[in-house]
């Protein structure tokens, strides 16, 4: 019996979650029970990660104790450095440096490896790495993390060695915050599937890192960013996008599997920038920005009467960490640094009742076929 195939696994339930809850008719993403719009611009990344994975939000002393834990796994062995800064030297992509990052972090295991203390190595030392690779490629040596900052705070403090704004924190800290957790996304259903055969957490990680990169799931902002800075020099935005998509190109940062109507995310990280930009310099960027969705939607629905091509997360999600002072190319591994809360909790949950992830493929190869020895081919 093969059952009926279903390519990409589109419309099939393969797992129960408590996590995150996407109706992409509706619009709606509810984090841990929040809805998106409440918790993404209140919560630290801390809270929102205990959410995740007890249920419920800490008091202030819990919170605090899980800060300092979460802290105290920050420094990443002297291997994942060197392997990040081999890839920076040999002009290997951000990704690539992320993944060899994070799996070195077995090497920082002190004792017994169990899912929770994993998770927190995977979580705790992916901003590590992604930054280390950062100033390697600028030739500058690794900021030492802080353990007395937020995640987030950390995370810009080790880019740009210096500490943050209130502000800029605030603002990674929404955008953390809105990505950690979308259903059973590709990456996800990687870490899910690996941490299913009772493998283990840091090699989930790795896997999802893997499979964040490809251009079909994380590798949007960037080019939204390209695209953006292309519209403010164009003379007439409309035109661009006619363009475009004449040429048979996608325009990045619309369009979704899920979502019918607008991102949920769209609108978060929409308010998020809107706050951020507010009286600063660059704010005529955040206009432009938000002129063009106007534009864009209105020339896809035109180019395409047949689809709905809504705006989709990356769309802001460029326009806030371009605010925020997230380099382009670091805008995927942040996405990792985000989502690595999702997988590691997600892994969790698999493991509270596991069973083995095996679908089936349906056999279309040859039949019958007669063995000859390799002389006589
Ligand atoms: N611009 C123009 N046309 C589009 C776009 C777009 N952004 N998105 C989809 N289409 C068209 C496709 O060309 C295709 O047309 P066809 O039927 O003539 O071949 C049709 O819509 C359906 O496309 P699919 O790829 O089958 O639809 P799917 O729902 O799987 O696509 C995806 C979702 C991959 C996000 C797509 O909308 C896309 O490529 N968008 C641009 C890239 C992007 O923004 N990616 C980030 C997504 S958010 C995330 O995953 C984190």
């Amino acid at each position: 019996m093969t059952g009926d195939l279903n390519r990409g696994l589109e419309g099939v339930t393969v797992a129960e979650t408590r996590l995150s809850r996407v109706d992409g008719e509706a619009g709606e993403l509810v984090i841990g029970g929040f809805p998106l719009e409440e918790l993404a611009p209140s919560a630290t990344y801390e809270e929102t990660l205990f959410l995740l994975y007890e249920d419920r939000l800490p008091d202030a002393d819990e919170l605090a104790s899980f800060r300092k834990r979460l802290a105290s796994h920050r420094e990443a062995p002297p291997e994942a450095i060197d392997a990040v800064t081999a890839a920076a030297d040999r002009g290997l992509p951000p990704m690539d440096a992320v993944r060899m990052g994070v799996a070195a972090a077995s090497l920082a295991r002190d004792g017994d490896e169990t899912p929770e203390t994993d998770s927190l190595l995977a979580v705790a030392q992916l901003p590590t790495v992604a930054a280390a690779y950062w100033r390697a490629r600028n030739d500058e040596a690794p900021v030492e993390p802080r353990s007395d900052l937020r995640h987030a705070a950390n995370y810009l403090h080790m880019l740009d060695g210096a500490e943050p704004d209130e502000e800029r924190v605030r603002g990674l800290e929404t955008y953390l915050n809105s990505v950690v957790d979308h259903g059973l996304n590709a990456s996800t259903f990687t870490a899910r599937t690996i941490v299913a055969t009772e493998s283990d957490v840091i090699s989930a990680v790795t896997g999802a890192v893997g499979a964040l990169k490809g251009p079909l799931h994380g590798g949007a902002p960037g080019p939204v960013l390209d695209m953006l800075h292309d519209v403010i020099d164009a003379d007439d935005p409309a035109d661009l996008v006619h363009e475009k998509l004449d040429a048979g190109e996608r325009l990045m940062g619309f369009g979704h599997r899920v979502y019918q109507v607008r991102d949920p995310r769209a609108a978060v990280l929409e308010a998020a920038a809107e706050r951020f930009y507010e009286g600063r310099e660059q704010s005529a960027f955040f206009d432009a920005a938000r002129e063009f969705e106007d534009v864009a939607v209105d020339v896809l629905a035109e180019h395409r009467p047949d689809l709905t091509l809504e705006t989709n997360v990356e769309f802001y999600t460029a326009v806030l960490l371009n605010g925020v002072g997230i380099p382009r190319d670091l805008f995927t591994p942040t996405f990792a640094v985000a989502r690595a809360g999702g997988w590691t909790a997600h892994c969790r949950e698999q493991l509270e009742d596991n069973r083995i992830i095996r679908p089936r493929a349906s056999y279309v190869g040859a039949e019958g076929r007669e063995w000859t020895p390799v002389e006589q081919r």
